[in-house]
């Protein structure tokens, strides 16, 4: 994800959420590479969606995926779920998390099928509507636990 693309993932974005992230949340973290990763995908030149990841030390948290609708269900959330899982593991990051809205069970499903497990739940964490959170986490990306 470029600076270039914000407008476009912010339309996507305010499509998406009831309490959207600003160009400035985007931008925020674009400026620190150090701990941040964001992806955008591109169909020609026109972005049809984007994830990012927050991290530091062992640890990763998705912040946020999101397809353009018409785009729904063709592998795109899933190959940049993949991306982000990859780059976590080139990193050396151990564990991601995530949340998610506890009704949302197209994004569960795709969390589910790359091996994410709820371990908990967040009461009212999404403060606007008071809707409850899932937390989903993925463990051992390192493989450690095999050795
Ligand atoms: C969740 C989301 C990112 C999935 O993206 P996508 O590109 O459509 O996902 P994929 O095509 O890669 O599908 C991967 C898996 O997700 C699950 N899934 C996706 N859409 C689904 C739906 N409508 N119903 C049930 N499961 C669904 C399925 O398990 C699917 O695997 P399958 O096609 O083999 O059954 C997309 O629906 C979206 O952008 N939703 C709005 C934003 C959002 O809710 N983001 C998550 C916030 S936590």
């Amino acid at each position: 994800m470029q600076k270039n693309h914000l407008d476009e993932v912010v339309a996507i974005e305010t499509r998406s959420f009831p309490t959207p992230w600003t160009k400035s949340s985007f931008e925020s973290h674009l400026e620190h590479p150090e701990f941040a990763y964001y992806l955008v995908a591109l169909d020609n030149e026109k972005v049809i969606g984007y994830a990012g990841l927050f991290f530091g030390g062992d640890q990763g948290q998705i912040t946020n995926i999101s397809i353009s609708q018409t785009y729904h269900r063709q592998g795109i959330g899933s190959r940049l779920l993949r991306s982000i899982i990859e780059f976590s593991i080139a990193k050396g990051i151990v564990h991601l998390s995530l949340e998610v809205r506890t009704d949302n069970k197209s994004a569960q499903n795709l969390y589910s099928k790359f091996g994410f497990k709820i371990v908990g739940t967040r009461k009212g964490y999404y403060q606007e509507t008071g809707e409850d959170a899932y937390v989903m986490c993925l463990f051992d990306l390192q493989g450690e636990d095999d050795q």
